[in-house]
């Protein structure tokens, strides 16, 4: 017993095989030198720089949870006297914790409301709204394994930009989609117009990552075109999951042990197919054509036009009635109507398809088959952007980086080198 703690302890703590964040729990790796200040003229260094706001993927705010529960299973806390972190406490992703882990996080779903509340007597809150801390570090022990944004926050202030003021941070509940999560775009439109006011009235830039991407275009197509010409410089987007991806098909089947092997992946599996963000990230059919197939098994093949029996071979009656609730916003690809500077990698193993072999029952444990992308999301879902050229008077670029995976992009110095260029360069 002795040994096998020792062992865990080792597993959980060695940074090498330990990865973070829902959409790809790969990790970002914390530039300890970074060393990324711009040489500006003199009459760059006057102008007023444009507020960032940094907007999180699936994965990437921290939650903390308080317990006041009628019943827990054995060996679980029923009860706490004040918040801790759950998300995310590596230790809690022991073998011998994930259990509860999974279920104080899971959501459980209404077919009568058709919304989503927490697991009972667990509350629920997601700290630091407005500043950037909570979003560089998702670990509160800013263990290096848990950077998330630390990297491009860093080259920001070297280059004149201030915590606090002129970096913020919109944590939120990963777990829910737009369709729920009501407040996200209230509170987002009075983090912008106050960033814009504490910084002499400049209009902000909305640097998103993952599912902030899809999170923000949203909020951005409710408010008005007169709104955002005011108060939104651009949105600059870092391996935006646009069009979803065949990973979430994969944690539906699979589950995900958040590439660490010492992790089971049954509980976590639990937790996020409980979540209307994984149905939410399922291919789009407006990005997969009705021909490609996502599952093959013995018997037939599905495309984004079975997902019916998809969610009914594997058991899961409630996601299909979440992804209903969820179609219209994937339905709704409008331009968001703000210059959208979109970076994203490439050439990098990603899941295509799942194959069952000669099996046809979904339930069976398929193998995963590989094609182009960040190694999280698929390379047609990274690119959606460009289907805005041209459709927004506003520019969109779009721009590829060979072999920058998905989270990896958040320590790539030329992806973090074009975001500073862009932001601190007088563009
Ligand atoms: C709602 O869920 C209950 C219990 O799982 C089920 O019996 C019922 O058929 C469902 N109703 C709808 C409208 O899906
Ligand atoms: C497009 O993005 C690339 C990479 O950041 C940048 O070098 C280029 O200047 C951008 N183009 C425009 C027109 O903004």
């Amino acid at each position: 017993m002795r040994f096998l703690l020792a062992l865990a302890a080792c597993l959980l703590a060695a940074p090498t095989s330990w990865t973070l964040s829902l959409y790809g729990f790969n990790q970002v790796k914390y530039l300890e030198n970074l060393d990324l200040k711009l040489a500006k003229s003199s009459d760059q260094q006057q102008q007023q720089l444009s507020p960032v706001i940094l907007v999180p993927g699936d994965g990437g705010s921290r939650i903390d949870a308080n317990l006041d529960k009628s019943a827990a299973d054995f060996g679980c806390y029923r009860k706490t006297d004040q918040f801790y972190d759950i998300w995310l406490n590596k230790e809690q992703l022991a073998p011998w914790d994930i259990d509860c882990w999974s279920d104080n996080l899971r959501l459980v779903y209404n077919n009568v409301t058709r919304k989503t509340s927490n697991s009972p007597g667990v509350t629920i809150r997601f700290p630091g709204w407005g500043y950037s801390e909570t979003v560089e570090w998702i670990d509160t022990s800013h263990a290096a394994v848990s950077a998330y944004y630390v990297n491009l926050a860093n080259a920001l202030v070297q280059n004149g930009y201030h915590r606090g003021v002129s970096i913020r941070g919109a944590p939120y509940d990963f777990r829910k989609a737009p369709n729920e999560d009501i407040h996200f775009p209230i509170k987002m439109r009075f983090l912008i117009e106050e960033a814009y006011i504490i910084n002499n009235n400049t209009p902000v830039t909305l640097i998103v990552h993952s599912y902030g991407g899809p999170m923000t275009l949203n909020f951005l197509h409710q408010m008005s075109q007169e709104w955002k010409d005011k108060h939104i410089k651009r949105m600059i987007s870092l391996a935006g999951a646009w069009g979803g991806s065949v990973k979430s098909m994969k944690v539906y089947t699979i589950g995900e042990d958040f590439s660490n092997t010492f992790v089971l992946s049954t509980p976590v599996k639990k937790m996020l197919t409980s979540t209307p963000s994984l149905a939410y990230l399922m291919p789009s059919p407006l990005f997969w054509k009705p021909d490609q197939v996502l599952i093959s098994t013995a018997s037939r093949s599905y495309t984004v036009n079975d997902y019916q029996a998809f969610y009914e071979g594997i058991n899961h009656p409630e996601g299909w009635e979440m992804y209903k609730d969820v179609m219209p916003y994937i339905q709704d690809f409008s331009p968001p109507g703000v210059e959208v500077q979109c970076y994203y990698g490439s050439d990098v193993n990603t899941i295509e398809r799942l194959d069952y072999g000669s099996s046809s029952d979904l339930t069976d444990t398929p193998t995963p088959v590989f094609g182009d992308g960040d190694g999280t999301v698929n390379l047609q879902s990274l690119e959606a952007c460009q289907m805005w050229i041209g459709q927004q008077e506003q520019l969109v670029n779009a721009t590829k980086y060979p072999k920058a995976d998905h989270m990896g992009i958040l320590a790539n110095v030329d992806v973090l080198r074009d975001v500073v260029t862009l932001l601190a360069g007088g563009k």
